[in-house]
C-alpha cells in the first residue's frame, strides 16, 4: 500500500498541534447579547418562549452591565415591550420609551458598553406589522419616517448604533439623514440587510406579541430564495450608509454570509435569532446533544461562514464556556 503524500491527520495528533492551525476564532468579543426591556423595576422575569432568557426591567439593568463588563461581552442589542400600542405604534419614538430609558440605565452603569438598539414598530403597532399601515398595505416611505424618528429618540438617548429591522426600502439612507440633521452624526447604523421571512422568529414574536393580526410579513422581509437580491439588499445598505450589515436567521444565512465576505468591507453581523436558540435549547433539553457543544459549533460555522459579529441569546454562556478550557 503506498503511503499518502497528504496526510491531514498529521496536525491532528495532539490539540496543541490543532489549535495551532486552527482557521476561526470565536471570542467573547465578537458576541452581542440580545436583550429585552421594559419599563420599571424589580428582578428579570422569565420569557416563557424562550426558556433561559428573561425579560430586565430598567431598574435592573445596572447589574446586566456588569455582569456583561465581568464576562467581556462587548455589546447589546435592546427590543422593548410597548405600554400602549397604536395604529401607528408612536411609543417607539417616545423619549420615555422602555428602550430609551434602557440606554440611559446602561450607559450610566457602563459608559462604555457598546448599545445599539433594534429599531422597528412591530412591538408598538396594535397589528403587530413592522410599519404603518394604510389601504391594507405597508406604507414604506410613512413608515422610514417614523423609524427615524425612533433612530433619533435612540440616540438622544445614548445608542452607539441603531438597528432598523423593518425592512423599509430606503430605511438606512433615511436613518442617517435625521440622525444627522438631529445632530448625530457620530451615531452609527447596524443595518438587518437581508433579514428573510422566517419561521424562526416565532419565540421572540411571542414574548413580544408583535405577530401580526392580518396577513405576513412577506411584502416586506426577504424571500429566503434569493440569493442575489440579498447580495443587492447588502450593498444597497452599504451605499445608504450602513457601517455594519447584518443577515438574519443565521443558520440558513452561512452561504450569504461567505459570499458577502468577498464583496463587503464593512464588518458583517449575523443574528442567531430566538427560533435558533429554542431549538438548540430544546435539542439539548431532549439529551440529543450537549448544548455547550452544539451552540459552540454553531456560533464557530457563523464566524467561519464570515461574520465578524455574532448577535446570539447564548451570549453569557458562550462567552462563560470560552472563558473554561474544554
Ligand atoms: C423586529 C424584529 C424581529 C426580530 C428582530 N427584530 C421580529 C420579526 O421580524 O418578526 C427577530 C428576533 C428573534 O427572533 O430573535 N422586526
Amino acid at each position: 500500500m503506498p503511503s499518502p503524500a497528504a496526510r491531514p491527520r498529521r496536525l491532528r495528533r495532539t490539540a496543541r498541534l490543532r489549535d495551532w492551525v486552527a482557521e476561526t476564532d470565536l471570542d467573547a468579543r465578537h458576541l452581542v447579547l440580545p436583550v429585552l426591556v421594559r419599563a420599571g423595576d424589580g428582578r428579570p422575569t422569565p420569557v416563557p418562549s424562550l426558556p433561559g432568557v428573561a425579560r430586565w426591567p430598567v431598574g435592573a439593568l445596572p447589574e446586566l452591565a456588569r455582569a456583561l463588563h465581568a464576562a467581556g461581552v462587548p455589546a447589546v442589542l435592546l427590543f422593548g415591550q410597548a405600554e400602549r400600542k397604536d395604529g401607528e405604534g408612536r411609543e417607539a419614538w417616545s423619549p420615555r420609551s422602555a428602550v430609551a430609558q434602557a440606554v440611559g440605565a446602561l450607559k450610566s452603569a457602563d459608559p462604555e458598553l457598546i448599545v445599539v438598539t433594534d429599531v422597528c414598530l412591530c412591538a408598538y403597532t396594535d397589528h403587530g406589522h413592522c410599519g404603518v399601515v394604510r389601504n391594507g398595505a405597508v406604507d414604506n416611505d410613512a413608515t422610514v419616517e417614523r423609524l427615524a424618528r425612533t433612530a433619533v429618540a435612540h440616540a438622544r438617548a445614548g445608542a452607539d448604533l441603531v438597528a432598523p429591522s423593518a425592512m423599509m426600502d430606503g430605511q438606512v439612507a433615511g436613518l442617517r439623514a435625521s440622525l444627522d440633521t438631529a445632530g448625530f452624526p457620530d451615531r452609527g447604523i447596524l443595518s438587518y440587510a437581508t433579514k428573510h421571512a422566517s419561521a424562526f422568529y416565532g419565540p421572540f414574536r411571542e414574548a413580544e406579541g408583535s405577530r401580526p393580526s392580518f396577513g405576513d410579513r412577506t411584502t416586506y422581509q426577504m424571500d429566503p430564495r434569493n440569493a442575489r437580491e440579498a447580495l443587492r439588499e447588502l450593498r444597497q445598505d452599504v451605499a445608504e450608509g450602513a457601517d455594519i450589515v447584518m443577515v438574519k436567521p443565521a443558520l440558513t444565512s452561512l452561504d450569504l454570509l461567505a459570499r458577502a465576505r468577498r464583496r463587503i468591507d464593512v464588518p458583517l453581523a449575523a443574528y442567531q435569532v430566538s427560533g435558533e436558540y429554542a431549538m438548540l435549547k430544546s435539542g439539548a433539553r431532549s439529551g440529543a446533544f450537549s448544548e455547550r457543544e452544539a451552540v459552540l459549533e454553531t456560533l464557530t460555522a457563523i464566524r467561519r461562514a464570515g461574520a465578524d459579529l455574532i448577535v446570539s441569546y447564548y451570549a453569557q454562556d458562550v462567552a462563560a464556556w470560552l472563558r473554561r478550557a474544554p
